[in-house]
């Protein structure tokens, strides 16, 4: 994750399965990126995988949210921290050319050190080079820069984003308003992280486009034709551009039919929780094919930032079966969004399955992708009896900031 938010990465020319133009995702951003809401929203991301970042390790610049962060591990309290990137002197980024000193970064230029935890300056040095105190008689308090509320669980490294959050004195960190959500098999040692897939392709998209996905079960069906199940589709996919239908040819149709969908607000758990939950079954040459019955319960933690995907096998009738998919989106710009999938499972899991359902999922994205680069943002959608996606747009409101348009 770190690479591909520090590359950042242009997919340059992604070619379009039916559009008679190829877009890059800069153009589509600057034809279509007027009056979408809060792109940045408030809310908990996913910065990083926690083996990606070592204990005293080079510290590592993160452009993401609209913003420049620097992220390490403290050599000492092994804590991940977040600061803005740039020293308050005068401006280094520190973490290009910077280092880890202790729980302090350092600034590659004056090399000023600030503390992982505060932000706050420790160590200045005078121009025979020799290390002091912060202060010096010019100086009132000692610099600072903003720290962010970060968060490691099940793996995953978090960061709490809302800028409008003066944070940045220590004695006044605000608390986040709510916490990511808890995997209760992990937290009993049933499960744990098997599978993880990063694509390194960002989604030319914004949240919402996400949160209206999910809230629009019509286009499941029509458009995604329920969910193609590909067979070869996941190593062919890969070798050729073509369509995945196209590539199956009717031969093998496998597909998933939605047999009921349900969306909603998580009734205890806070008004940051939404979910979708569903039944799908496979269908083989459009026959339902018994005991394949799949339920899938996704749960939005945040404006579609994390959704924690829970697929369950009723008719297998053992919860150690389930699978908890974490799919985490990071907005890099305000219509490209990094993905990536945390699988956790028990032990008798085939990894297999679990590289072949995110695989799966991933898909269905590459499906969407040419509607998103391309879609306008309707604020006020000429819409017909089944769609729910106004349900999502409210849901999604309550974490964008002061400022940002929601009239819908
Ligand atoms: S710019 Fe960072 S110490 Fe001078
Ligand atoms: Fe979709």
């Amino acid at each position: 994750m770190i690479s591909n938010l520090l590359s950042r990465r242009t997919p340059g020319i992604v070619r379009g399965v039916r559009t008679p133009v190829e877009y890059d995702v800069g153009k589509a951003e600057e034809a279509y990126g007027d009056g979408w809401p809060d792109p940045f929203p408030k809310g908990w991301y996913k910065l990083a995988m926690s083996d990606e970042l070592e204990a005293g390790a080079d510290p590592v610049p993160v452009r993401a949210l609209g913003h420049d962060f620097v992220m390490f591990r403290g050599a000492n309290d092994h804590e991940v921290h977040v600061l803005d990137a740039h020293c308050p002197h005068l401006g280094a980024h520190l973490g290009i050319g910077g280092r880890v000193v202790g729980d302090n970064v350092e600034c590659p230029f004056h090399r000023w050190q600030y503390a992982g935890k505060t932000g706050v300056c420790q160590l200045i040095h005078s121009p025979d080079g020799a290390g002091s105190a912060p202060f010096k008689p010019k100086q009132k308090t000692a610099a600072r820069v903003r720290r962010w509320p970060t968060l490691e669980q099940y793996g995953m490294v978090m960061l709490y984003f809302d800028p409008d959050v003066n944070n940045a004195d220590p004695t006044d960190v605000k608390q986040p308003p709510y916490q990511p959500l808890s995997i209760p098999e992990v937290d009993e040692g049933r499960f744990s992280l098997r599978y993880m897939k990063k694509p390194s392709t960002p989604l030319p998209a914004h949240l919402l486009d996400y949160m209206d996905n999910a809230g629009d079960l019509t286009h499941f069906r029509v458009f995604h034709r329920d969910i193609h199940i590909p067979v070869l589709g996941p190593l062919l996919g890969k070798l050729s551009g073509a369509r995945r239908g196209a590539l199956m040819g009717g031969r093998l149709e496998i597909d998933m039919f939605f047999q009921d969908y349900t969306l909603g607000t998580e009734s205890n758990g806070g008004k940051h929780l939404s979910y979708l939950e569903q039944h799908a079954i496979l269908r083989l040459f459009k026959k339902r094919v018994k005991g394949t019955v799949i339920t899938t319960h996704a749960t939005f933690c945040g404006p579609g930032s994390l959704t924690y995907m829970r697929f369950g096998w009723p008719e297998k009738n053992d919860p150690d079966t389930d699978i908890m998919v974490v799919q985490s989106l990071t907005p890099v710009k305000p219509r490209v969004l990094h993905i990536e999938y945390a699988c956790y499972a028990h032990p008798k899991t085939p990894r297999f399955l679990l590289w072949y359902l995110t695989d799966n999922m991933d898909h269905a994205f590459q499906d969407d992708r040419w509607i998103w680069r391309t879609r306008v943002m309707r604020h006020k959608p000429h819409l017909c009896k089944n769609d729910k996606v106004m349900k999502n747009r409210h849901f999604y409101e309550q974490f964008c900031r002061p400022g940002f348009k929601c009239d819908w």
